[in-house]
């Protein structure tokens, strides 16, 4: 299949490029960034997804489309609001639009667990419930955990299944539910088929170096390269899924084989996660043990944005597409410890 892969310049987009190629697919990167000098040839076409008359050309003779470009990142400053709208829901627009245009029927879009906020959680009393967003005042007193909504005990976090309402708490998070939604409109509208695969914490070689729009996985990664000890939020206990950058370049890969099966008409979401969930605080051990050291430093301070825990069952990408990681966690930070990290896109 030929397949254009929007922000394949990109961290995600760049393992993308190269599973689909592995598999024996012919992958067409979409990027604003220019292609990396060299000889290596890949099919290239630089310009931006708001760009409906270079994004036109760029489609002909494509089978499917997987969008990854996206402005990324937890943004401190709501002032980058509409730059985050522009590049993630305008961009999303324009593109779906120009495969309207040119019959192109399948979508696989990078998705995130991002739309679920808070996740899910159980009161021993109460049972299901949904905590509201985390207030500066106990954040302030160290009092991480949520709490009952009803009654104020502690909850026990569990896995998020796809049908969990979305609840999006940041510009960033707002963007990528409005994605999957313009992607459900445009399968509706034109008969299309459409995947959203949710990405969880993704890390691996050539993941961006930190800016204030970086992964945790990459804070601590930088850290330990300036040889400073990784720096952990809160008190370390956070959970998330730690998913390889491999894993999920074949989660799309096994997306975009399977999507042109897929009922028209219809988007369907899957969670693309490890299954096996670590707090930020075995991850920060498990990288400054691979690299040598400094031991991580643990320091009471948050982010509001931040959730506190958030892990999904991925058993639906299994059970559906027969995805499975194969990266460990032990595995893959003992590689990402070693491996070179990427540039940041241009951002904000
Ligand atoms: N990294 C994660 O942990 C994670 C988690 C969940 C979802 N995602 C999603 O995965 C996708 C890829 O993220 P990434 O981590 O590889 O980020 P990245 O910044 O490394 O890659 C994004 C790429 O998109 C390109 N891009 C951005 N805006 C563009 C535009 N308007 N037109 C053309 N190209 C544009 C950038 O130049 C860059 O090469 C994004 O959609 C992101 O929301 C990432
Ligand atoms: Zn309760």
């Amino acid at each position: 299949m030929r397949i254009l892969v929007t922000g394949g310049a990109g961290f995600i987009g760049s393992h993308v490029v190269a599973a689909l190629a592995g598999a024996g697919h012919d992958p067409v990167v979409l990027d604003t960034r220019p292609p990396p000098e060299g000889p290596e040839g890949r099919e290239w076409v630089r310009c931006d997804v708001r760009d409906a008359a270079g994004v036109g050309a760029a489609l002909r003779g494509v089978d499917a489309v997987c969008h990854q470009a996206a402005m990324v990142g937890l943004t401190t400053d709501f002032g980058d609001a509409p730059a985050y709208v522009g590049a993630n829901d305008l961009g999303t627009a324009v593109l779906l639009a120009a495969m309207a245009r040119a019959g192109v029927g399948d979508l696989v879009l990078a998705g995130s667990m991002v739309v679920y906020g808070e996740g899910r959680y159980t009161c021993p009393e109460h049972g299901g419930v949904r905590p509201g967003p985390r207030r500066p005042a106990d954040l302030d007193a160290g009092r991480f955990e949520p709490t009952c909504p009803q009654c104020g005990a502690a909850l026990e976090p569990g896995l998020v299944g796809e049908d969990a309402p979305a609840d999006p708490r940041s510009v960033y998070a707002a963007t990528k539910l409005a994605q999957e939604h313009l992607a459900a409109a445009w399968a509706r509208s034109t008969g299309g088929r459409a995947i959203a695969l949710r990405y969880h914490n993704v890390y691996g070689p050539r993941m961006p170096r930190d800016t204030p729009y970086a992964g945790v996985a990459s804070f601590f990664r930088s850290a330990l390269a300036r040889g400073e000890a990784p720096a952990v939020f809160e008190d370390g206990h956070q959970r998330r899924d730690f998913v390889h950058v491999r894993d999920i370049a074949d989660a799309n890969t096994a997306a975009l084989e399977a999507v042109a099966h897929r009922e028209g008409g219809t988007l369907r979401a899957y969670n693309a996660g490890s299954g096996t969930p670590h707090t930020v605080g075995e991850m920060a051990e498990a990288l400054a043990n691979a690299h040598g050291g400094p031991r991580p430093r643990v320091t009471g301070r948050y982010r509001l944005g931040d959730v506190r825990h958030i892990t999904a069952s991925s058993q639906r990408l299994a059970d559906e597409l027969g995805w499975r990681p194969r990266v460990g966690f032990a595995e893959g930070m003992a590689e990402f410890a070693a491996a070179p990290l990427g540039d940041p896109s241009a951002s904000a």
